[in-house]
């Protein structure tokens, strides 16, 4: 067993690593941005691959990693976890259907609640709990749980509803649907703020950014993954809003 996933933020990383290790402690896990991953899929006949939803989708990031080796997914028994903050209508369903046409099987999956880390939007600001703590701790009993139903060989199935199903059809008629599949230009820079320290540049999984000359140019290549915003030191850069509220580093 192999755990493969993307994570922007951490989550998605820590609920892959904990299920593998709550079946077998010797599991290992890597992200996609490890190159080792791929090797490490084609050696391996079950996996678990994690993402986190975003518009209640696959990343793009996470998509084009499994359409690039659908060879690693042929014949394989594949368990999705996907991380979400709330609400996740067709993200496992379109994994789902990924993996099948791979020529892969679905063991199961699992939505797991976890922190919100969008934090330059007064919506998500408002409307998300900040207790994270808690949120982690719930995610992580139920992380056990469906571990030991796994072990058991009855693995749950959540996020793979007929409701799922209806509704990512009806949402992938919605005009915010494919925005994972348009890489965005983003991120917005507050140059007064930014130090020019760099950090964003070397750890944007897409190589969107580059510090030129002390100045951060942004190109048309961001799968959306909040990781600059949540990490740089200067609270200088934005997303998809325009103000930095809160920066989530729980996991990172
Ligand atoms: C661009 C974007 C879109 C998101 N869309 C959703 C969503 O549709 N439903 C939801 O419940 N959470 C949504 N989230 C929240 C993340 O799925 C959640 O915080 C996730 O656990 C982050 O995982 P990570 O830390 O592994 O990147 C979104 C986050 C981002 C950055
Ligand atoms: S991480 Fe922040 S401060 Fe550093 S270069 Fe990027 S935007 Fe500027
Ligand atoms: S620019 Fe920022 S949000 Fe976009 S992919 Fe890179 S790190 Fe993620």
């Amino acid at each position: 067993m192999v755990g493969v996933y993307f994570s922007g933020t951490g989550n998605t990383k820590h609920c892959v690593e904990r299920f593998a290790s709550e079946i077998d402690s010797e599991a290992k896990c890597f992200s996609i941005e490890d190159t080792q991953s791929v090797s490490e899929l084609a050696r391996h006949d079950t996996i678990i691959f994690g993402f986190p939803v975003y518009y209640s989708n696959i990343p793009k990031i996470a998509k084009d990693f499994i359409a690039q080796n659908s060879e690693c997914f042929r014949g394989k028994k594949v368990f999705i976890i996907a991380t979400r903050a709330s609400f996740n209508a067709g993200g496992i369903v379109n994994a789902a259907r990924m993996f099948k046409s791979c020529g892969g099987s679905v063991a199961g999956s699992l939505q797991l609640n976890m922190p919100n880390n969008i934090g330059d939007m007064l919506i998500t600001k408002l409307v998300f709990s900040k207790n994270y703590e808690k949120i982690i701790e719930r995610a992580d009993r139920k992380i056990a749980k469906a571990a030991r139903r796994f072990r058991l060989n009855k693995p749950v199935r959540s996020g793979l509803s007929v409701f799922n199903y209806i509704l990512s059809g009806i949402l992938s008629w919605l005009w915010f649907y494919p925005t994972t599949d348009r890489c965005i230009h983003a991120p917005a820079v507050d140059k007064a703020k930014c130090s020019g320290c760099g950090l964003c540049e070397r750890i944007c999984p897409m190589s969107n950014i580059s510090v030129v000359g002390g100045e951060v140019v942004s190109g048309e290549n961001c799968t959306v993954c909040y990781r600059c915003f949540n990490r740089c030191p200067q609270k200088a850069l934005t997303v998809l809003g325009r103000k930095a509220y809160d920066q989530y580093k729980i996991l990172q």
